[in-house]
């Protein structure tokens, strides 16, 4: 396995070596092999094409290679084409606002979430308060996952449209979420919104296994390139429930400017805004086949290797005088996780580093990770232990105006607002994780100056 991936390194990923790069933050975006840019270039430079829609041969041609798109989507994520459709979004978000948009929320509604999720997915209550649907979160527990679904997702009345929505990995703390909560959400009488932007770059996901009504993934985290192209896989029949708010060019199948009229396309083409991306949709099948190529069950074992070795090895770190070097947010075991680690640096006095302060030193070393929420608040807020009283009284006495969120840590009586987040993908190796830890263990014994220190939230759960 290691010489598979060693030679793919070489192969294809060599830049990383040659800049001296240590990169993990492949949850914030996937790295693209050297193929697949030869793979499209080579499209590009032998094609001709033109904006679909229309029936020239060049207009042909690109109509051609985004179906050809679509159809090896369907195939990737092994769905029935008379089940799914593929819409094409700029990314996850754009998949998942066509939702929230849509849904048709009401009075009576649910918009029913995990507190893991991401932005994006937070985002649609907005749309769904709006229309007088209640909003609600299910919490999360010390290793940061949602449990007992069968006790605390309620049976909902199927007069009224529901959704419940989860990530099936967390892109705070790589917990894998379980896929079986999707025909659980069913059986109560929920639509089912499965994230699947942070889980399916190393894992398989089959949409003949479990049928969540609406899918959102984006490209460039799966393999790196192009940027600007997701995907909402969404279940035909929930095309007939959603509504469009509005339409655009492309969207429609006929509009009459005298009679206010208009008759939307009745696939999926009736959400995807104006011209398609089709330059860069013809990269998407190489992406899929890169992926194939090296195997969907090599990649999740190699990244599960690689995750378990480095949480192995932070978990090890201490200072001199005993107390552990690591605060961990998450499991402290590769049972149902994937490959991102959050975590802060405690001080031998058992307070934190504050996140910036370790962002600072990676850069200079040239190693490449993420620190802050990840977007995800829900994650963070259970991971630091807000307790709600005080986020209320900080948000009430905050002037939103001036925010800053350093002023909302002092709010919060200097709670950490954020973490680190290393991400383990197909390109890393154990030079990589040696870096990593090597940099970390420059911090053992390290003493930050008094502006640079958070609070520990503490064992007990509440921020005492
Ligand atoms: C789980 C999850 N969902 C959604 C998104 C949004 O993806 P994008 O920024 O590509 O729209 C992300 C991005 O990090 C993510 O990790």
């Amino acid at each position: 396995m290691t010489t598979l991936f060693d030679d793919l390194r070489a192969a294809e990923f060599s830049r990383l070596d040659a800049g001296g790069h240590v990169y993990l933050d492949y949850t914030g975006g996937g790295l693209y092999g050297e193929s697949q840019i030869r793979a499209h270039s080579e499209v590009l430079l032998n094609q001709v094409l033109g904006n679909p829609h229309s029936q020239s041969p060049t207009s042909l041609a690109s109509t051609h290679n985004v179906n050809t798109a679509r159809e090896r989507i369907c195939q990737f994520f092994d769905a029935d084409p008379q089940e799914y459709e593929v819409i094409f979004t700029l990314n996850a978000s754009g998949a998942l606002k066509l939702i929230g948009e849509s849904y048709p929320w009401g009075a009576g509604s649910t918009y029913m979430m995990t507190a893991d999720n991401h932005n994006s997915v937070n985002g649609i209550r907005e749309f769904a308060k709006a229309r007088g649907a209640s909003i609600k979160y299910l919490p999360l527990n010390r290793e940061l996952r949602a449990e007992n679904l069968e006790a605390l997702l309620p049976i909902v009345d199927r007069s009224k449209p529901h959704l419940f929505a989860f990530p099936a990995q967390s892109n705070f703390s790589g917990v894998k979420h379980c896929l079986d909560w999707v025909e659980l959400a069913h059986q109560r009488g929920y639509d089912v919104l499965l994230d699947a932007a942070a889980y399916v770059p190393t894992s398989r996901l089959s949409l003949r296994e479990i049928h969540p009504d609406f899918l959102s993934v984006s490209f460039y985290k799966m393999f790196g390139y192009p940027t600007g192209v997701g995907a909402l896989l969404i279940r035909h029949e929930m095309l007939k429930k959603l509504h469009r708010p509005w339409f655009g060019g492309g969207t429609v199948q006929f509009v009459s400017a005298q009679q206010h009229m208009h008759l939307l396309a009745t696939s999926g083409e009736g959400y995807e805004d104006g011209t398609v991306n089709y330059l860069s949709i013809a990269a998407i099948p190489t992406g899929l086949d890169f992926l194939e190529r090296i195997g969907m069950d090599n990649i999740n074992a190699h990244v599960t290797e690689l995750t378990g070795l480095l949480l192995g090895e932070l978990l090890k770190l201490q200072h001199s005088n005993g107390q552990p070097l690591i605060a961990l947010y998450g499991p402290p075991n590769m049972h149902m996780r994937g490959g991102t680690l959050a975590f802060n640096l405690a001080t031998p006095e058992g307070t934190l580093v504050e996140a910036d302060v370790i962002e600072d030193r990676a850069n200079a070393e040239n190693i490449s990770v993420r620190t802050g929420c990840f977007c995800n608040p829900g994650a963070a807020e259970f991971a630091f232990q807000y307790l709600p009283d005080d986020m209320y009284r900080c948000f009430t006495t905050l002037d939103l105006d001036q925010f800053t969120v350093q002023q909302f840590s002092t709010c919060m009586n200097d709670m950490p607002i954020g973490a680190v987040r290393a991400s383990i993908g197909i390109a890393t190796n154990e030079q990589d994780i040696q870096r990593l830890v090597n940099f970390l263990k420059t911090f053992i014994d390290f003493m930050p100056t008094a502006d640079h220190i958070w609070r520990m939230p503490s064992v007990d759960g509440l921020n005492t």
